[in-house]
């Protein structure tokens, strides 16, 4: 995006980086943060209005009912009568625990901390309404609330009362709504985004197993109106491929058809002239062109619409070597099969079979000796080709892969190939979603390492 500034950009890679990868969990936070967010401004904004205004409020009254307390003492003849009298109504009346003690000073003063809302306010509120030296404290063992008032020399009046008499309190149970709330609200959220997702993870599956080309036709797009026109347009793309694939092979099957008999009636021509030494290399010919045709057709072929099936590994691979074997007679190549995993995979069997074929080839015809290994690792099939022949420098692989290339060791060597081996060999891995690189071999020559994904 060119118009975005630096800062967006580096927020967009802070994003990335610090968002969970899968779309469920980002969903979640976004949808999750900012009720979270204004729900902790809305409590702190409640909490702190409604703890200020009832403190304030329960504070005042108290203050008040103090400073009347006091006044009776002021108008009364301070009899201990009369005392008694005061005590008795603070207790009945104001339900305020009041003692009297003579003799005694106040305690101290505590400045409180900047905290102590009910403290600060009370001494406010206690000057007004008492106009005498005074002592305030909360929080005592029960956050009790206690006041001391010199109401005479010598004379102080101690009052204690609990909490919920002076100050807002019960402010746990609107917390644990709010938390309920908010744990119930993440888990309707939950529910409802994993439904969202289902269906993309679903379109994703279906879309991998086209490219490895494993049946999809179970696959029915279903979800919000995008994630449906992603599978609808998934739905027509395959529709397209296979329409495609079809025509592709209908044209093969004709040209290929047409070719080989031409080749056939070749092939009968030079049978009628017997065993003449002169048309040998005429023979030779027109076998190589049938292996030739066979490589061409097998290229624009590609896999021809060949289902997956289950395939086992040593199985297929024995079978191919026998193939190849058959196939070059004289050549005194020999090949080894080592630690092959004893599994069953889902591929395209004859593909499979054609890329071994071709790895495989390559080998004898470039090197005498072969080995074919492999194992099972990381959810994949891996196998390796190795011979001892020259190898390939390492910056002319990539080119070895392309159709029609061969290289100059090939050339010299013999003029029969047609480049097209491990370009058809590749096709195939491609087409199972795998790949095929070439590395240097443990004996020396190339290595050809095949993986598939099973
Ligand atoms: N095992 C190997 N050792 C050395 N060179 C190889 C090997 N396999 C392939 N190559 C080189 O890669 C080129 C392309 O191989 P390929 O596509 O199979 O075509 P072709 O075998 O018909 O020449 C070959 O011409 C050859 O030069
Ligand atoms: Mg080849």
């Amino acid at each position: 995006m060119p118009h975005q500034t630096g800062f967006m950009n580096s927020f967009n890679r802070f994003l990335e980086r610090h968002l969970p990868g899968g779309l469920y969990r980002r969903a979640l936070i976004i949808l999750i943060a900012p009720v979270v967010l204004l729900q902790t401004i809305m409590a702190a904004i409640i909490l702190d209005r409604h703890w200020d205004n009832v403190t304030k409020a329960l504070g005042r009254s108290l203050s008040m009912e103090i400073g009347l307390l006091v006044d009776d003492y002021q108008k009364s003849d301070k009899s201990a009568e009369a005392v008694a009298l005061i005590e008795q109504r603070a207790r009945e009346r104001l339900r305020l625990d009041m003692d009297v003690i003579r003799g005694a000073d106040l305690p101290p003063p505590e400045t409180p901390p900047f905290y102590a809302l009910f403290e600060r306010k009370m001494q406010k509120y206690l000057t007004r309404d008492t106009g005498r030296a005074f002592w305030v404290k909360s929080g005592g063992p029960n956050g009790d609330v206690e006041v001391q008032v010199e109401v005479d020399k010598g004379t102080i009046f101690r009052i204690r009362t609990e909490a919920e008499r002076a100050q807002a309190s019960g402010t746990g149970g609107l917390l644990l709504l709010m938390l309920a709330a908010s744990g119930m609200l993440l888990g309707i959220a939950m529910i409802f985004l994993r439904k969202q997702v289902v269906p993309i993870l679903e379109l994703a599956e279906a879309a991998k197993n086209f490219g490895m080309g494993r049946d999809t036709s179970g696959f029915h797009p279903r979800g919000a109106d995008e994630i449906r026109a992603a599978g609808n347009a998934f739905l027509d793309m395959r529709r397209r491929i296979a329409r495609h694939v079809e025509q592709r092979t209908d044209m093969l099957a004709g040209v290929s058809h047409d070719l080989r008999t031409i080749l056939t009636r070749f092939k009968l021509e030079l049978a009628v002239l017997g065993d003449n030494p002169k048309v040998h290399p005429l023979k030779e010919d027109v076998d190589e062109m049938q292996h030739m045709l066979e490589d061409y057709m097998a290229f624009v072929k590609g896999d021809g619409g060949e289902q997956a099936s289950d395939v086992n590994v040593p199985d297929a691979v024995r079978m191919t070597v026998e193939n190849v074997e058959r196939d070059r007679p004289d050549s005194d190549a020999e090949i080894a099969m080592k630690d092959l995993p004893r599994a069953t995979v889902h591929l395209k069997a004859n593909a499979f079979r054609r890329l071994l074929a071709n790895l495989i080839s390559n080998a004898v015809r470039y090197g005498h000796r072969v080995q074919i290994s492999g194992e099972i690792r990381d959810h994949r099939l891996w196998l390796y080709v190795d011979d001892n022949g020259p190898g390939i420098p390492a910056h002319q692989r990539e080119e070895a892969f392309r159709p029609f290339v061969r290289l100059d060791n090939a050339r010299n060597l013999d003029e029969t190939g047609t480049g097209l081996g491990l370009a058809i060999a590749q096709d195939i891995a491609h087409a199972h979603g795998g790949e095929i690189t070439l590395e240097d071999g443990p004996l020396g020559g190339l290595r050809a390492v095949v993986r598939l994904p099973v």
